[in-house]
This record gives C-alpha cells, sequence and structure tokens, in this order.
C-alpha cells in the first residue's frame, strides 16, 4: 500500500515510520514542514502522493494545552482530522484516526469497550472525540484506533519523567486515582501495522493488557529498573493544580482487535522491554 503518514515525528509516529516501510511505500509529514490544519496543502498533498491509506497520528497532546487553549485543540485535533478524511475521500483513499481514552467520562467501574458512550471531561478529549465525528461521517472506510498513555523510548513521557526525577531527587509522589492503560507504541504500532492488513474498518480499542493506577506504573518503572530503593508516596490527583482534569478511571478493553486475533501483551511484559531497550536498568552496583 501507498500511506501517508501524519504525525511520523511523534512518538508513534517514530515508530510506525520505519515499521510500515517495510512492507509500504510510506510519506511521513509533521510540523514544520506540512500543517494539517492547511485543508488546501493536505488536499494536494494526497492528490500527489495518491495514498491507499491515510493513517494520522498528528494531534495536539499536550492536555494541560488543549484545556489552555481549547480553540487551537479543536483546529488541529478536529478540523485537522476533517482535512486529512477530505483528502482520503477526494482520492478514495482509506483512513485510520489515532484516538484517546479520554473520550470516555471515567465514571467507569470496569474498563472501557469499544461500543461505551463517549463523554470526553476536558478540552483534549472533545477535540479528539471531533476528530473521531469527522472520520466516521465524511468516510466508510476508517478505522478508529482509541489508545491510552503512550511512552517510548524517545519523546515527552511519564516514564521518563519518572526515571528523571527519581534520579534527580531520590524520592516522588504520584497519584493514586487515575487509571489507563501504559502502553508501549512498539507494541501498539505492531498492531496497527496488523490491522490495516485486515480491511475490517471500525473502531478499535489497541492498549497494553491490564490496567494500573500511575502509582503503580511508576512503581513498576522504579522496581524493574533496579531503583526499587525510591522513595514513592501515595497522593490524591487534588493535590496537583492541573489545567486539564483527566478521567479517573479510563482504561480500555480490547474486544474488536481481539476478535481478528490482534491483542497486546501484559503493560508489565512491555514495561521491562522498554527499560532494556532504552537502557534504563541499573546493574548491581551502580550508584543510586
Ligand atoms: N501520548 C499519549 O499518551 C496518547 C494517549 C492516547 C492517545 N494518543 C494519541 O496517539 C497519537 C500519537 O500520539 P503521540 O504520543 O505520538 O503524540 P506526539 O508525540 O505529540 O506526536 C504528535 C505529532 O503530531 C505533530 N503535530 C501537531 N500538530 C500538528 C499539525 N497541525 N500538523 C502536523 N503535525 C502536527 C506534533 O508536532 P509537534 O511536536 O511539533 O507539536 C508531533 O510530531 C495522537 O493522535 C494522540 O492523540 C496519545
Amino acid at each position: 500500500m501507498r500511506i501517508l503518514l501524519a504525525g511520523h515525528l511523534g512518538q508513534l509516529g517514530r515508530t510506525l515510520m520505519p515499521l510500515l516501510a517495510r512492507d509500504h511505500t510510506v510519506e511521513g509529514i509533521d510540523l514544520p514542514a506540512h500543517d494539517i490544519t492547511d485543508r488546501a496543502e493536505m488536499l494536494e498533498l494526497a492528490a500527489r502522493f495518491r495514498p491507499d491509506l491515510i493513517l494520522n497520528s498528528a494531534a495536539m497532546t499536550n492536555v494541560d494545552g488543549c484545556a489552555r487553549d481549547p480553540g487551537l485543540a479543536y483546529r488541529v485535533n478536529g478540523m485537522g482530522t476533517q482535512n486529512l478524511a477530505l483528502a482520503a475521500a477526494r482520492v478514495g483513499a482509506e483512513f485510520l484516526q489515532v484516538s484517546t481514552n479520554e473520550v470516555f467520562d471515567g465514571t467507569a467501574t470496569e474498563p472501557y469497550h469499544e461500543w461505551g458512550a463517549c463523554r470526553p471531561i476536558n478540552a483534549y478529549g472533545r477535540s479528539k472525540l471531533a476528530g473521531e465525528w469527522y472520520a466516521q461521517h465524511l468516510l466508510t472506510r476508517f478505522y478508529v484506533v482509541r489508545t491510552a498513555w503512550l511512552y517510548a523510548g524517545e519523546g515527552r513521557n511519564f516514564p521518563h519523567r519518572i526515571l528523571e526525577l527519581a534520579d534527580e531527587h531520590g524520592a516522588l509522589s504520584v497519584v493514586t486515582d487515575e487509571v489507563g492503560n501504559p502502553t508501549y507504541v512498539v507494541d501498539l504500532a505492531e498492531a496497527i501495522a496488523k490491522l490495516i492488513k485486515t480491511h475490517a474498518y471500525g473502531i478499535y480499542h489497541l492498549v497494553n493488557d491490564g490496567a494500573a493506577s500511575r502509582y503503580e506504573f511508576a512503581q513498576l518503572l522504579l522496581d524493574s529498573s533496579g531503583r526499587g530503593a525510591v522513595s514513592l508516596t501515595p497522593i490524591a490527583s487534588n493535590a496537583f493544580q492541573r489545567a486539564s482534569t483527566p478521567p479517573a478511571y479510563a482504561p480500555l478493553a480490547n474486544t474488536a482487535a481481539a476478535a481478528l486475533g490482534i491483542r497486546l501483551r501484559p503493560w508489565q511484559d512491555a514495561v521491562a522491554a522498554f527499560i532494556d531497550a532504552a537502557g534504563y536498568r541499573r546493574r548491581d552496583g551502580d550508584a543510586l
């Protein structure tokens, strides 16, 4: 296939690009060279490259930034997706929209299935739901892939922050009342590569298996990297002043992709793989 990948310089995009390039011809676009909010540019790019699939991993992902400027969040995550979906419609391409667990309100008592009602509680979630709406209403051959709590060997993400703070301060406080699915981009990228071969369009939840609180995630990062001696204090999220309010309990359940045989490994195994790949594991005798 010929794939136009928007957001190829982001955490997920950097992993997807070389993986997809093994089987497909891939053209990546990202800021600053290309802006998905520029409709004319997106239509022109698609007309020139003639993709079979447009995969949108580009987004404004700074959730607090989205809360401070909801209009910009909507322009990028909603209307940027509209532009790419219109471009897909114009050239007859399939479409894959990467979305988020933050389309849910977090009041559930068990993980959200693909058919759960979307009720975002913050600007990021509302803008991402707008993106889903455009994909679903402008196209028929689309995938919506919701995921959560992404981390990669490089980029800004929770594991890097936790391990940096552990090394700087030797003690941390992490919230216990925010629950999701820590998801390693390597596993998500492999699942997406399988999904696009099925042409089984629809809504999918692709996350590493199992759920954890931020506190549990941090504890495993410390333990499995040889930093178990770092003091970790459980706190409640209302101890923090943040622009955005995350959904409290918003893990996703993978039902639809599992029915196609696409499953991601348990999140604990993925953390171990990340620690090794990113070189975070301490040897016995390393100074704390
Ligand atoms: N990160 C998570 O925990 C998480 C959780 C659930 C779902 N998701 C979704 O998963 C997808 C990938 O996330 P990620 O972690 O890889 O995000 P990321 O690292 O922030 O990558 C997103 C990329 O999109 C680019 N971008 C932003 N605005 C753009 C625009 N107007 N035109 C073109 N490119 C633009 C960004 O460029 P700049 O860096 O220059 O802004 C960045 O390179 C996104 O759709 C996100 O909403 C992420």
